[in-house]
């Protein structure tokens, strides 16, 4: 057992994440929390979600899903059945009803006479902005749908987005999302070679793209990567739209590229949605996993509609005549899909959208924000409250934040810390803060304390939402007590679950129905405390977690070894104070690069910057002799995660060769 896993538990094998080796004691503190946050009697009596909720999804699942789906969506045709689970791990949901997610986002608001209700304000980064109004966003959804279609895209076909944080992200997602096209966004901080095995493995048909957008106060591009993933024939893209938002030269293949002006914005106004069925799929996002390739997870539609939008507001206490609500997320992340693109719109909510960085041009950039939407219901990741600590309270204490009453934290164990000072400078000790577990698979928030119902408790996301069977198992599967940890299983299918890995069923089956058959498997070790409450402590798995972004250490390890320098590499996940885990890579250099090691090792990262994309390069990359393995040739990263970590390695008594680590901690001091 590692150091840093609570002491009275022996099921858990991976240190946590977000809590790190030096927080260990703090960890185990923790887990004796004995601060509450009660919501006020007042926001209590507010609350749109009452405890009630709990006892009725209890009472029979399906029912009480099937009700939130007829109330928060208007079906086209309604549904005969509410789960058909008869060939599992395959589930439907809603079956037989029909429904159109643009139509739910934006035409029925109008419709119902909201039209002029602020749907986004978007600030850009260089400062400036722009709102649409829910009838206006109609009207962009409508003429980007018909000029999707016009460029040959059709119900069914995959479009692969690589867009900034911009409106016509949103809009991309929605008009693909009315005529039935499948998206698959790809992050901008992706690598030209990353598009390119995404847009192949779903056989995108169109790609929508921009010119580039800003960071940190500079363009930054982003057409030409589009440009080196197609400049090897043998792809599926017929088509490239253009969205011009920097402003900077692109290079520009005729009769493929079409500028979104030119064709969005000459195309008509008037297009009529069509309900597609409950289980029609809806998107695509890739994810990292355990192995080197990454898994297109899938979604679809009726079910993920009802468990995004109905989350949204009980977890945030959603008010949507009143609430200015900012979720922080890029659109290339799952957040960015359910909680910007999906939920809020379906419940009429007004959102604010924002392009760049927290530093861009100063640090107090998000808190202005805060102050000038008058934001009520703020969603971001522990990485960037940690990144405020260290830039200190003076800085957000200069803005007007009274607007504020509800705080959302995701992507990572929040250290109870953080969560202190979220609560006290941010949420002026007083607005509760609701800690949210999920994953790319889930669709949707699995875990979180109801902020008018549940006493929240600094550093752990609480209790399972109401129609959610979330437990903590031992390795033979059994529900351990609480005060125990263990693994964190999913008992029974929810709405928004994944419905596979695009175009693989057995590895949807193998990753993570196999582990405990009849449950799903997260690939996270959690515990129950003595109130039953459960603390999530970091995968359990070959993933890392840096600010809240899922990466492979696989992938990474593929990558460096695809180097012509590099003769074997291993990764692992360091904690790190800000950013939860860092990427740090052992490698062992061939010949000559070996003597050059400064400037091969720079070189290793801008190759690994190139294959995956800019976030998977290793913060440090440590030239070693030889890497510690077991007699059957296997990689201990545990133990190279304590060298990693600055700790004494543990027990190296199962290595082939056990002078390893000594020839490993000598070759670093160096
Ligand atoms: C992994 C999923 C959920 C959207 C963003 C990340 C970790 C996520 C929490 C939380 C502790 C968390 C888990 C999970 N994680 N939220 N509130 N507390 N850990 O989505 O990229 O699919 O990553 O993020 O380890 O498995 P993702």
């Amino acid at each position: 057992m590692s150091q840093d896993t609570p002491s009275s538990t022996a099921t858990v094998p991976a240190a946590p994440a977000g809590q790190g080796a030096q927080q260990g004691d703090a960890f185990e503190n923790l887990l004796h929390e004995t601060r509450t946050f009660p919501p006020t009697p007042e926001f209590a009596a507010n609350a749109v979600v009452k405890a009630g909720e709990y006892a009725e999804a209890d009472a029979d699942r399906p029912a009480f899903w099937a009700k939130q789906a007829r109330e928060l969506l208007t079906w086209s045709k309604d549904f005969d059945e509410a789960l058909d689970w008869s060939n599992p791990p395959f589930a439907k949901w809603f079956v037989g009803g029909e429904v159109n997610a643009a139509y739910n986002a934006l035409d029925r608001h109008v419709e119902n006479g909201l039209g002029d209700r602020v749907a986004i304000h978007f600030e850009g980064e260089p400062g400036d902005s722009r709102s649409y109004t829910y009838a206006e966003l109609t009207e962009e959804v409508k003429k980007a749908a018909n000029a999707f279609e016009s460029l040959g895209v059709s119900k069914g076909d995959r479009v692969a987005v690589y867009l900034p944080m911009i409106p016509e992200a949103v809009i991309t997602l929605l008009a693909c999302a009315r005529i039935g096209a499948v998206h698959s966004v790809v992050f901008g901080g992706f690598s030209a070679d990353a598009l390119r095995s995404r847009i192949d493995d779903a056989e995108a048909k169109l790609v929508v793209t921009a010119d580039g957008t800003y960071r940190r106060g500079k363009p930054s591009a982003l057409k030409p990567a589009v440009d080196d993933a197609l400049s090897q024939d043998g792809h599926t893209v017929q088509n490239v739209v253009v969205v011009k938002r920097n402003g900077q030269d692109v290079d520009w293949h005729e009769g493929r590229d079409h500028w979104w002006d030119e064709t969005v914005g000459e195309a008509s106004a008037e297009h009529t949605a069509v309900g597609h069925d409950s289980e029609h799929p809806l998107f695509i996002l890739y994810t990292s996993g355990t192995t080197g390739k990454p898994k297109g997870i899938l979604h679809t539609t009726g079910g993920y509609l009802t468990q995004t939008a109905y989350t949204h507001k009980a977890v945030f206490d959603l008010h949507p005549e009143t609430d200015v609500y900012w979720c922080t997320a890029d659109v290339g992340w799952v957040t960015g899909h359910s909680y910007v693109t999906y939920a809020p719109l379906i419940n009429g909510a007004t959102q604010v959208m924002y392009e760049g960085t927290p530093d861009s041009p100063h640090q107090g950039r998000w808190w202005e924000i805060v102050e000038k939407y008058k934001v009520s219901i703020l969603y971001t990741a522990p990485t960037a409250i940690r990144t405020f600590m260290k830039w200190g309270r003076d800085i957000p204490d200069k803005y007007d934040l009274s607007s504020i009453r509800v705080l959302g934290s995701v992507g990572e164990p929040i250290n109870p810390e953080a969560w202190m000072w979220y609560r006290t400078v941010i949420g002026g000790d007083n607005a509760p803060i609701v800690d949210t577990w999920w994953q790319t698979e889930t669709g949707a928030q699995m875990i979180a304390p109801l902020p008018g119902v549940t006493a929240a408790k600094p550093g752990s996301a609480q209790v399972p939402l109401p129609g959610i069977a979330v437990d903590v198992v031992d390795e033979m599967g059994e529900s351990v007590p609480d005060g125990h940890g263990g693994f964190l299983v999913i008992r029974e299918p929810w709405p928004a679950m994944l419905r596979g890995i695009w175009g693989d069923p057995e590895r949807f089956k193998d990753t993570y129905w196999s582990r405990f058959e009849t449950m799903y498997f997260a690939g996270d070790g959690a515990k129950k405390d003595e109130d039953g409450d459960i603390w999530l402590l970091g995968r359990v798995d070959d993933v890392m977690n840096v600010s809240g972004h899922r990466l492979s250490t696989t992938e990474i390890e593929s990558a460096l070894v695809s180097h012509p320098a590099v003769a074997e590499a291993a990764v692992v996940g360091a904690s790190d104070e800000t950013t939860g885990q860092a990427v740090v890579a052992f490698v062992i250099l061939r010949g000559d690069a070996a003597n050059n090691g400064d400037e091969t090792v720079q070189e290793l990262r801008n190759h690994v910057g190139k294959e995956i994309g800019p976030i998977a390069k290793p913060k440090n990359i440590l030239v070693v002799p030889e890497l510690p393995k077991t007699r059957s040739g296997k990689i201990m990263r545990r133990l190279l995660k304590d060298v990693a970590e600055g700790r004494d390695p543990g027990d190296a008594t199962t290595l082939a060769d056990p002078t390893i680590m000594q020839q490993i901690a000598q070759s670093l001091r160096k």
